[in-house]
């Protein structure tokens, strides 16, 4: 089997999903269940004895070496992580202790646990940690995009507790032998997207009548990724990667956050149109922009492609229209994960 972390959240559901989708190998997924983890994204794996779920945090050492020792896990796949900047902006601590802390823990767990292993074993084990394109820091306009030797220049807390983490596995790899693999990723989208990140943000409150708040101009630039392909892109890392290699994974895809949150509106009017016949764009409102705002990102994905084969399969336009469908087809989803919460920090965050 392999151990998950975070696989109650956005990007882990979906990766435990599409994995128990197109393999039979089970999957142990221990996730703290923060407010970001939610079990109703795993509703239809319910009674599938292929996934074991285990609620608990990376940064328990002892949890973690009974899990490894009863389950004997081939592969570790780390995607537990706090994940949302601007909460890293308003408090930064548990972004150290899970992002920082807790990865220690976990790659001194998997090591104590891997030297245990027969030969055979060890040799085919892996680590394999999910990390962000935006431990490299910012782009100006027109610079090449980020490569995998580009040079880690984070600049929030939460993107500055990433570089950690990776650096710590890293070392891990370097000093004590531990079969690593990291990938950098681009901004993801799709299912079960936590409505507190810019597009399920502005699809939930356009739906709600509720403002669109762009932070300053609006002209940052991010590279998006549907989450699907973000999966697969793991699925193949993990099959054909080569220990301690790094692997930068994007969708070609370089758009402003207004042309995003235009698109979304666009969709919207033509999916949904509003009661009064007006745009979704009447919502758009400009808010104070975001502290220390990196203005863009970009990944080059050739190397990937080059040496594992891998690209993506949706273009933004047809992998933003799926999400927008799949919004609209669950108010159930997303009343539930408005919890009480959730409205805190939204009043918090834009007043
Ligand atoms: P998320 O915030 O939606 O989910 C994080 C999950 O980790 C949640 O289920 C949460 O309960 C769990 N978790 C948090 N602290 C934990 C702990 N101490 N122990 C166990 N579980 C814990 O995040 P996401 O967007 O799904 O991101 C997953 C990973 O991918 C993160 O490492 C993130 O840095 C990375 N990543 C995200 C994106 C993106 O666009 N969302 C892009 C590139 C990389
Ligand atoms: O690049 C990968 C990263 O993408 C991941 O590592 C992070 O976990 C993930 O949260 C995401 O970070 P961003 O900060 O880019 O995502 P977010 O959705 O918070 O914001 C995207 C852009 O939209 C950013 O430029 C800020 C802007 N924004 C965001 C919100 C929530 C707004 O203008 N208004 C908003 O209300």
């Amino acid at each position: 089997m392999i151990l998950v972390t975070g696989g109650a959240g956005f990007i882990g559901s979906n990766f435990v999903l599409d994995w128990l989708a197109c393999s039979d190998e089970p999957v142990l997924n221990l996730d703290k269940l923060t407010y970001a983890g939610n079990l109703a994204n795993l509703a239809n794996l319910q009674g599938d004895a292929r996934h074991v779920f285990v609620q608990g945090d990376i940064g328990d050492a002892a949890l973690l070496a009974r899990l490894l020792a009863e389950h004997r896990p081939r592969a570790v796949l780390n995607f537990a992580a706090e994940s949302h900047v601007d909460r890293s902006i308003h408090g930064a601590e548990d972004f150290i202790q899970t992002n920082i802390v807790g990865t220690f823990r976990l790659l001194e767990s998997v090591r104590a646990h891997w030297l245990t292993l027969p030969a055979d074993e060890r040799a085919a084990f892996r680590f394999l940690h999910v990390s962000t394109d935006e431990v490299y820091g910012s782009l100006a306009p027109g610079a090449p995009a980020f490569t995998e030797d580009h040079v880690y220049e984070p600049n929030s807390p939460y993107s500055a507790s990433k570089a950690a983490s990776d650096h710590l596995v890293r070392a891990w790899h370097h000093t004590h032998g531990l079969p690593v693999l990291t990938t950098n990723c681009s901004n993801n989208y799709g299912p079960y997207h936590f409505p507190e990140k810019l597009i399920p943000l502005m699809i939930v409150n356009a739906l709600a009548g509720r403002p669109l708040p762009i932070y300053g101009d609006g002209q940052q630039v991010r590279d998006w990724l549907y989450v699907k392909d973000h999966c697969s892109a793991i699925r193949r890392v993990l099959q054909a990667g080569v220990v301690g290699q790094t692997y930068n994974v994007g969708g070609w895809n370089e758009k402003t956050n207004l042309e995003i949150v235009h698109t979304i509106c666009d969709l919207l009017d033509a999916m949904r149109p509003r009661a009064d016949g007006a745009s979704y764009r009447a919502q758009i409102t400009h808010v104070p922009d975001r502290p220390g705002h990196d203005r863009r990102y970009a990944i080059d994905a050739r190397k990937i492609e080059r040496e594992l084969g891998w690209k993506p399969a949706e273009t933004f336009d047809t992998g933003i229209r799926q999400t927008v469908r799949w919004y609209l087809d669950h108010p159930e989803w997303v009343q539930a994960v408005q919890s009480g919460a959730y409205r805190d920090w939204v009043a918090a965050q834009y007043g």
